[in-house]
């Protein structure tokens, strides 16, 4: 068979990597990929959100399956275009992909159908909003309603943060089009938990759970990152609050998109709170988390492409997918000044006996060297019977990974550790 995969991240590489195991496969193309996927499939200089080069590059291709997984061409309708072409693709498609799409959308359909989530108001006119924030509870929550990037989130404590954030995504843009729509919403209090799971639209399969980070520096410190490692299993999350929560979120929120008339056929992540007052949604993906799935997917022991390709056929059964025992842990190797600005190129050196552990983001190929190339650029891998052996053989292993500039949080895992 031969598939491309849309993406450029550390999640696209290890999506690949997993791929791969399949001996049916026989050719992946990454649209774009990154330097670290080239390894394993051929990089195709077309971007994730050029709709129409990537279906135009399927057909002459002649592929037989997609893989779509960031949320930018899932919003734009990448999965809608693959089909028309007759190209079937794991994602959803694009009336589907808006429950992250649109934060409005997501927290509308929680309150129609009864799915706990955080108490909230939307608010199109910038009035409005700041009236509404003079009164609130604090802190209080302002979320930009479209996608943006993970960062359109702001915790305000005090009134002046709360007006200064409506007005920084309502009157000055900061998020473009994305902030012209504000959800304020209460703030909540408990552990965070990542769980992925597969749907076919129908049935739904949760992955082991995992645990983000996505401050900058430890202690949970400095500015909101694009993740700067992940545990899984995340030991907060009991058997007892799974099964609440798919009986009151899970299962409700894909019946809920199916009476919609939205179907959700891929992964759909749930981003949750553990409250005192039970499991809380604070947010959808309608895609694969990063850097999550570089946690989640080493303990996968089925085949992921079959898993693929049964949720898009819409025969997912729960035993098609099986997660061994154990942990895992993914710590992100950054370049210093990430969020923030920070200088690309330096080379980087990787020993041979680490690396089938090290998934490549940020990092370009120059003249056949490997070189960073962004701000999140690789993870490192660590396996265990704990999450304790598995943080432990992670930063293990990163020490055999080097190059300018690197940093690193030293304390991924520590909370899941210390609860057990
Ligand atoms: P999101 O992009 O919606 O996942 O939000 C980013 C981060 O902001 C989350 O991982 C939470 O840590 C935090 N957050 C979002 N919504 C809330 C909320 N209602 N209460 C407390 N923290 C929140
Ligand atoms: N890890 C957060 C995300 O993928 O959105």
């Amino acid at each position: 068979m031969k598939l491309i995969v849309i993406g450029s991240g550390g999640r696209e590489h290890m999506i690949i990597k997993k791929l791969k195991e399949n001996p049916e496969v026989e050719k992946i193309y990454a649209l774009p990929g990154n330097g670290g996927i080239a390894d394993l499939a051929e990089c195709v200089a077309v971007s994730a959100t050029d709709i129409e080069g990537i279906t135009a590059f399927a057909v002459e291709h002649a592929v037989d399956y997609a893989v779509v997984t960031p949320d930018d061409p899932l919003a734009l309708g990448a999965v809608d275009a693959l089909n028309a072409v007759g190209i079937p693709c794991f994602g959803p498609v694009q009336k589907a992909a808006v429950i992250e799409a649109s934060k409005s959308f997501a927290k509308d359909l929680m309150r129609r159908y009864n799915i706990p989530t955080a108490a909230y108001e939307v608010f199109d006119d910038m009035d409005a909003a700041l009236a509404y924030i003079k009164t609130s509870a604090l802190p209080i929550v302002i979320k930009a309603d479209g996608l943006a990037l993970g960062k359109g989130v702001v915790i305000a404590e005090t009134r002046e943060d709360a007006e200064q954030a409506v007005r920084s995504m309502m009157a000055d843009k900061a998020f473009g089009d994305a902030g012209s729509r504000v959800v304020v919403e209460e703030y909540l209090e408990g552990p965070e938990v990542s769980v992925l799971t597969f749907t076919d639209g129908k049935t739904l399969v949760p992955m082991v759970s995992s645990m983000d980070h996505k401050r900058a520096l430890d202690g949970d410190k400095g500015l909101n990152t694009g993740g700067m490692g992940a545990i899984a299993p995340n030991p907060f999350y009991t058997k007892e609050i799974a099964e609440e929560s798919m009986n009151t979120i899970f299962l409700p929120t894909i019946r809920a998109m199916e009476a919609e008339g939205r179907e959700f056929r891929g992964c759909l992540y749930f981003s949750l709170m553990l409250t005192k007052d039970g499991p809380k949604v604070i947010e959808y993906n309608c895609r694969f988390g990063d850097p999550e799935t570089q946690a989640v997917l080493p303990l996968l022991e089925s085949d992921l492409l079959t898993i693929m390709m049964k949720v898009t056929e819409g025969t997912l059964k729960p035993e098609d997918v099986v997660f061994r025992e154990g942990a895992s842990c993914c710590v992100i190797l950054a370049s210093a000044g990430y969020p923030g600005k920070y200088e690309k190129g330096f080379p980087i050196a990787i020993e041979d006996s680490v690396k089938d552990r090290v998934i490549v983001a940020g990092a370009a190929l120059k003249d056949g060297v490997l070189v960073t190339n962004g701000g999140r650029v690789l993870g490192v891998i660590g396996l265990g019977s704990t999450v304790k052996e598995a943080v432990a053989d992670a930063y293990s292993q990163a020490e055999h990974v080097s190059f300018e500039n690197a940093f690193c949080r030293k304390d991924i895992g520590q909370k899941a550790i210390q609860e057990g």
